[in-house]
């Protein structure tokens, strides 16, 4: 696809891995749309240059509605949709409160889906368009401590992967990353501060990057880093010897 003439909607453009996508998009061409809800984080990345912001909030279904219905016809056609709002929460299963499930839910894996209804008919119907859906290297593997995380990366992955197969031939792709450990506010807002020595956070700029080249180079699933493919390849090959690794790892 190419980047500079297409208009692309970012979600979690006010910080970590979406701002630095929004960023990376505008400076390859595209005219970019950024949703977050931090105003000031909003209004500086709309300051930097060539990204247009609305202020929405994909926790409440309502408020994701009202910009399905009334904001995004008066916006021009989106060609490229990167799903990247997310967040996501560190405890044992049984301190998971019902309400933070729902919001992990309607943030994690119902706003992407609304999001791709609402702009995937104009692609079909101009047969060009993408839609980058960030799950996680958790939604892969599953993490301890990170069920219901995992769970919700895991049912975006797979409804990207779905989505991706129901579009074959249609002219619109979708890409599926599978994120590893990334320097952001994103284990701050978890709960938990990322403590381990390695493996060694990498910067949101890098995982920008392999999305864009994603885009340009039509790739529907992205693994970053590349050698964490090699526990997805242990855990589906010889789950015991994965087992083990993970009770050591942990
Ligand atoms: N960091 C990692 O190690 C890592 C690894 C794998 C996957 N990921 C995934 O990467 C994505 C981006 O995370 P990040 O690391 O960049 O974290 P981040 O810096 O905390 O960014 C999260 C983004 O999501 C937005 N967001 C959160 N709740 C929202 C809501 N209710 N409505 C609208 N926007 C909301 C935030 O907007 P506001 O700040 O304006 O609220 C922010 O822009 C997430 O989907 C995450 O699961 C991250």
């Amino acid at each position: 696809m190419d980047i500079a003439s297409s208009t692309a909607l970012v979600t979690g453009a006010s910080s970590g891995i979406g701002r630095a996508v929004a960023m990376a998009l505008a400076e390859a061409g595209a005219r970019v749309i950024g949703i977050g809800r931090n105003l000031p984080a909003l209004r500086s990345l709309e300051e930097a240059g060539g990204v247009i912001v609305r202020q929405v909030d994909l926790e409440a279904s309502d408020e994701l509605q009202r910009f399905v219905q009334q904001s995004l016809p008066d916006l021009p056609s989106i060609d490229i949709l990167v799903n990247c709002a997310g967040a996501g929460r560190f405890a044992p299963l049984t301190d998971h409160h019902p309400e933070e499930i729902d919001r992990l839910l309607a943030l994690n894996v119902r706003a992407p889906i609304a999001l791709t209804q609402a702009v995937l008919p104009a692609m079909r119907q101009r047969r060009r368009g993408r839609v980058v859906n960030v799950a996680s290297i958790a939604g892969r593997l599953g993490v301890p401590n990170e069920t219901v995380y995992s769970a919700t990366k895991g049912a975006l992955a797979v409804f990207s992967r779905a989505l991706h197969a129901e579009l074959a031939g249609t002219g619109v792709g979708v890409t599926t990353i599978y994120p590893g450990v990334v320097e952001t506010a994103f284990f701050e807002r978890r709960g938990a501060p990322y403590q381990r020595g390695w493996p060694r956070p990498m910067p949101p700029e890098r995982v920008a990057r392999a999305i864009v080249l994603a885009i340009s180079s039509d790739r529907s699933d992205v693994v970053i880093p590349g050698w964490l493919r090699i526990p997805i390849w242990l855990q589906a090959t010889l789950p015991g010897l994965y087992g083990r690794l993970e009770r050591w790892f942990a």
